[in-house]
């Protein structure tokens, strides 16, 4: 999935506000999460971007699916458990008191199928009292037909450019990046294809709710038109 990017992945999102999250984060642990211990699984964790940011309070496992992803996690931070795995199907034979699964990773779930399969996994790993958070992407009538977007990262010894124009088609967004990372051993051209599922709020809260999860949706929780959903898992 990110084979070729994995490792320019930090640097393509370096704009990324990750301990501001985090922070947040933080806070809605604090006022949801009502069992009592720190365990967090961090779902399509990536690159790990906002463990460094929570390591301290929460023993924090990271899980993804892309086994580069992961080498980059592992490399960046020695000390924490990765697991591979698909948010679907993965089985960790324990429970957690907090799953996140943030920058809209919970996209790559293209059919309400596939949403409410890994929203029921997250739930069978949850403790009583424990609290998911998952971190929506924009619905469909947020989406702009004729956005193009560009990345630029510039340092001295890597230049990185990143060119999107996006397709809809039904409720799937296709991102066609075209990059081109420059270093000393010359450039490099890459194409990849992220498909991604838009969803309005109601898909999310509907299936979670099912899922018998009191839950909560702030809208644009940490990016303008994505959503948080808040999953907390009553104690009976
Ligand atoms: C946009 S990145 C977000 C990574 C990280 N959460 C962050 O905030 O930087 C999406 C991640 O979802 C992972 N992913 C996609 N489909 C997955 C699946 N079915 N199960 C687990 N991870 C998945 C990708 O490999 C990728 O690392």
């Amino acid at each position: 999935m990110y084979k070729l990017t994995a490792k320019y992945y930090d640097k393509i999102y370096h704009f990324k506000y990750y301990k501001k999250e985090s922070e947040k984060v933080r806070s809605l642990i604090k006022k949801y999460k009502k069992s009592d211990g720190n365990e967090m699984l961090d779902v399509a964790c990536g690159t790990g971007g906002h463990i460094p940011y929570l390591k301290d309070k929460y023993d924090i496992t990271g899980l993804d699916l892309d086994k580069d992803m992961l080498k980059e996690a592992r490399k960046k931070l020695p000390g924490i458990k990765f697991v591979h795995g698909d948010m679907r199907t993965f089985q960790l034979k324990k429970k957690f008191d907090v799953i996140v699964c943030l920058f809209s990773a919970i996209a790559y779930m293209h059919t309400n199928a596939q949403l409410q399969k890994a929203i029921k996994n997250f739930s069978g790993h949850l403790k009583e009292g424990g609290l998911m958070i998952i971190e929506g992407f924009i619905p469909p009538k947020l989406f702009k037909p004729d956005l193009v977007h560009g990345i630029y990262f510039n340092e001295p010894d890597l230049k990185i450019f990143r060119a999107t124009k996006a397709t809809k088609k039904g409720n799937i967004m296709t991102m066609d990046f075209h990059i081109l990372a420059a270093d000393k051993k010359g450039v490099k051209y890459i194409n990849e294809i992220h498909k991604a599922a838009m969803f309005e709020d109601k898909v999310f809260i509907d299936i979670m709710k099912k899922e018998g999860l009191k839950t909560i949706c702030i809208k644009d929780g940490f990016m303008k038109g994505r959503s948080l959903f808040l999953g907390i898992k009553d104690k009976a």
